[in-house]
């Protein structure tokens, strides 16, 4: 929602300190080796990424917005995401953890400066805040990539949280699907002012009827799926998924083991039984799309996940969110890392969308069987790297966040995207049907 002058920069401030606050926690819960190690080869050492965090938001606010000179031209490639991939960052003369926190800490105190003059007109960066509401979402994102990191880590567990509450009463009585009718909707936004270039612009999507589960799908029912052999039956994968889970072993989601008859899993370095009402996490899209086959069903598409999220039949309108427009409180959806785990399925009714789906926001990443692509009268913008470099078939779409996920970068438009073939991700699923059989 559009604000201007000082609730705007005020809500910025905020942004920035609430981003900070939790790469602190996720940064200084571990001592410096641990920051300094890489846990996985997909992965960049934490104080990469700390560093990195500082540079982008030098790059765009001090330098693109402030017009001021480099700070420290001699390390910005270091940092540049595209110079080096996540398993050559080790290598690199990077910053030591007390450096890197100190350019963080001298960069943010420039930005808090240039805040409380900017005006928030002018330029496009400028518009909306555009610039510091993409700076704090780049922010949030880390938070969200070095909380993958903190799940891959071993060693002794340093993270603790409450757990979500139990599902409501109702969730047993929940339908397992829920309709989404047939017809136009709109999709993508064109005036959600921190909305990214991929979320651009709002166009109208032709939809038929689908069924669409109420919630995402459970550990419980994804063990059935391994119980009935799933992972031994090639019918129900793709011919690129079963080469990829020949090759790679894959027989459970990530982090799952036996423990006698029951399934076991680690969750951020403690280990504990699966609970069987818990959405599935750590599962790639070929396991996804593997799974739906399976239950005789198929992965929504994107547009269908969308419309599922954002349309309300009564008034024919799109809304932000699956409750409607009001920006995401804790009773709407498990989402900014209050609890590091989904919450069972069936939580959230506050949140439900118009169609009666729970959890499309917070909780897990949901695979869409689409692939990433730029809307219709897609512009790149501030620059090709954020998105347009990545469309293609490579990447499949995930949809609605996670528990790790900060309210600020989860947007009903909001598109994520990932290679097929990755499981460290917080990522779940729901599954689809066509409905043009049953309805008159
Ligand atoms: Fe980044």
């Amino acid at each position: 929602m559009t604000q201007t002058g000082d609730a705007l920069r005020e809500r910025i401030a905020r942004e920035l300190a609430g981003a900070r606050a939790r790469t602190a926690l996720l940064t200084g819960s571990v001592d410096d080796a641990d920051l300094i190690r890489q846990h996985s080869p997909l992965m960049s050492p934490l104080v990469w990424d700390l560093a990195h965090i500082a540079s982008q938001e030098e790059l765009w606010l001090l330098r693109e917005v402030g017009g001021r000179e480099p700070m420290h031209p001699e390390i910005d490639l270091l940092y540049d995401a595209f110079e080096h991939p996540r398993s050559e960052r080790p290598a690199l003369p990077l910053l030591p953890p007390e450096q890197a926190r100190a350019y963080g800490h001298e960069v943010r105190g420039r930005v808090l400066d240039l805040l409380e003059r900017a005006r928030f007109s002018g330029t496009r960066l400028l518009g909306d805040g555009f610039a510091f509401g993409m700076i704090v979402q780049h922010e949030v994102q880390h938070d969200e990539t070095m909380l993958i990191t903190h799940q891959i880590r071993t060693g002794t567990p340093v993270l603790t949280a409450a757990a979500p509450g139990p599902a409501p009463a109702d969730a047993v009585a929940l339908p397992s699907e829920v309709l989404v009718p047939g017809g136009p909707f709109t999709m993508g936004t064109s005036a959600e002012p921190w909305a990214l270039d991929n979320e651009r612009p709002a166009h109208g999507v032709d939809l038929a009827p689908f069924f669409l589960d109420t919630t995402p799908v459970t550990c419980g029912a994804y063990a059935e799926f391994i119980a009935d052999g799933g992972y031994d039956d090639p019918r129900w994968w793709t011919a690129d998924g079963w080469e990829h889970r020949q090759r790679a072993g894959l027989a459970a989601p990530l982090y799952w083991g036996r423990d006698g008859r029951q399934w076991i899993r680690a969750v951020f370095g403690v280990t504990e039984p699966v609970r069987p009402d818990e959405p599935v996490l750590h599962v790639c899209w070929y396991e996804a799309d593997a799974y739906a086959r399976w239950a005789g069903r198929r992965l929504p598409t994107e547009a269908e996940w969308e419309k599922a999220a954002r349309f309300d039949p009564a008034t024919g309108l799109t809304r932000r969110y699956p409750w409607g427009n009001a920006d995401p409180q804790a009773a709407h959806a498990n989402l900014g890392q209050r609890f590091l785990r989904p919450a069972a399925a069936g939580s959230y009714p506050a949140g439900a969308a118009p169609c009666g789906a729970r959890q499309l926001i917070g909780d897990v990443w949901e695979w869409t069987s689409s692939d990433f692509g730029p809307y219709p009268g897609f512009s790149a913008w501030p620059y090709r790297e954020y998105s347009q470099v990545f469309f293609g078939p490579q990447y499949k779409v995930l949809r609605g966040g996670s528990f790790a996920v900060s309210p600020v970068a989860c947007r009903g438009t909001f598109r994520n995207w990932d290679y097929p073939i990755r499981r460290q991700i917080f990522a779940g699923f729901r599954t689809a049907r066509a409905a043009a059989a049953e309805t008159p």
